[in-house]
């Protein structure tokens, strides 16, 4: 059974707590309960600290002092190597994998392919992370909760990623058994592949993410399985992380723009949160605007913010639009369709604290079709490492607001790659490929018509002279 949580008193110990994002309830509640809502108005819960009791540095480059520490794990770890900023759980208790270890690099010719600047594009790989996607950041928190609180299973539904992370910290850390439900025939073999090998229950249902979602929320409160879909509050406090890093990388400068794929909207929401905290503790000056790109076979943010005007308000989000908008969806069966299966979803379960980190970072939301989220796959993949397709959408959406203008070329702009380029090997094969068939199988039915930026093998007799010659055609 689930813990039954006692509302966060305040003479307790430990300085985190959960409380519920609307402001006009603000109802509070222990850090050591399972909870994925506010009992008493529903909405979703932040986790919050007593921060004057913390042990917050006083400027960000007093993280360096740690480096010096990474024999450790914990400070090995690219999310509790900040833990003075996320800090529920104690020293000894925070679970890692190696978690973290990833890379900003300055990409100029994805840069000139954007259309910015040399110097000003950055990108940041989050697929070098243990279970090749930026899961990883914020399953180390909530696997770090879920063994607190004692589980000893733990539920997500998952386009894929989330799936893989939970497997992977589960098998890794022999803590508790991974039950991951996934929608038929909508996640990729890469990512497929990992939760089976790492050995979790899988549950494949008839229908699709938002499907898949409602079902493991019913079934983890029926059997008192902890969930760790981005639903929980503790996820989301390891993916703040992923900003620090970028600071960090930056060394301690804040970019003009954080540019992020959108699905279900944990990474936007955290990274909101991140910046809205290091704000308020004075560690930095000012806050990054924040482009979040949808797919547009997938674009319910981006049709709720820009076209129907629904904003976070204080907290008082006005729901008519939202209600609306689902009822539509409801009665013209619109189910989400994107290359990019990361973020094939329609109904986003973090909606409210993504409307509270576009207003906190004066953010924009954009939606890209899959041919231009294929086109920025393969311009990243020739500028080194690769992402899967929804990590594209941030590149592409980069793109899109250069040409409006809304992104300058002198601008600093990070996208953030939230999956490994492995991850998705079909969509990437048939955007190079050069059988038609295959093309038109998997990318021409979505809309895609052409592959500008392919590198096509090419076909050689088995023959000596015939291979050194077509080296020397091409190379
Ligand atoms: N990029 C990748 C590679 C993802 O796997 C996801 C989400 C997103 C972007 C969107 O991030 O949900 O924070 O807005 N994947 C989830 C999953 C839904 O189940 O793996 P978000």
């Amino acid at each position: 059974m689930l813990q039954t949580a006692q509302v966060h008193n305040a003479t307790q110990t430990d300085l985190a707590y959960q409380k519920c994002i609307n402001p006009a309830c603000g109802a509070t509640y222990d850090a050591r309960s399972v909870r994925t809502a506010c009992d008493r108005c529903g909405d979703l819960l932040d986790i919050a600290y007593d921060w004057d009791r913390a042990a917050v540095p006083s400027k960000l480059s007093d993280f360096e002092s740690t480096w010096s520490q990474r024999t450790d794990p914990v400070r090995f770890s690219g999310v509790w190597r900040f833990h003075e900023l996320l800090p529920f759980a104690p020293q000894k208790d925070l679970v890692t994998v190696g978690e973290g270890q990833t890379l900003l690099q300055q990409a100029d010719r994805v840069g000139q392919f954007v259309g910015m600047n040399d110097g000003q594009l950055f990108l940041q790989y989050e697929g070098m992370n243990p279970s090749g996607s930026f899961k990883d950041n914020g399953m180390c928190a909530a696997v770090t909760h879920a063994n607190l609180m004692g589980a000893k299973r733990a539920a997500c539904a998952s386009t894929g990623n989330t799936s893989a992370s939970l497997a992977l910290y589960c098998s890794a850390t022999n803590l508790m058994k991974a039950v991951i439900f996934i929608g038929s025939g909508k996640i990729s073999y890469g990512k497929l592949s990992q939760a089976l090998d790492y050995g979790a229950l899988t549950i494949q249902i008839a229908g699709d993410f938002d499907d898949a979602m409602i079902r493991v929320r019913q079934v983890s409160q029926e059997l008192g399985i902890y969930l760790v879909n981005s639903v929980n509050p503790f996820r989301l406090e390891g993916q703040k992380t992923i900003m620090f890093r970028v600071l960090e990388a930056l060394r301690w400068q804040v970019p003009d723009w954080i540019v992020v794929p959108g699905g279900n909207l944990g990474n936007s929401s955290a990274f909101g949160k991140a910046f809205i905290e290091l704000h308020q503790h004075g560690l930095i000056d000012r806050i990054p605007r924040l482009a979040v790109i949808n797919a547009a076979g997938a674009d319910t943010l981006y049709e709720l913010f820009e076209r129907r005007g629904v904003r976070w308000n204080g907290g008082q989000v006005g729901m008519d639009p939202i209600v609306q908008y689902n009822d539509e969806m409801d009665r013209h069966s619109k189910k989400a369709d994107t290359i990019a299966s990361a973020i094939e979803i329609n109904r986003p379960v973090n909606l409210k604290k993504c409307l509270r980190a576009l207003d906190a970072m004066n953010g924009v939301v954009r939606q890209v079709s899959d041919q231009e989220i294929l086109d920025a796959k393969a311009r990243v993949g020739a500028g080194g490492f690769g992402c899967e397709p929804a990590s594209a959408a941030s590149v592409a959406g980069a793109k899109l607001l250069r040409r409006e203008g809304v992104i300058a070329p002198s601008d600093r702009v990070v996208c953030i790659l939230t999956g490994h380029e492995l991850k998705d090997p079909t969509a990437t094969v048939a955007y190079h490929t050069t059988d038609q068939d295959v093309f038109n199988k998997t990318l021409g039915s979505r809309g895609v018509k052409k592959a500008s930026f392919a590198n096509r093998a090419v076909a050689v007799p088995n023959e000596l002279d015939d291979i050194i010659k077509t080296i020397q055609l091409y190379a």
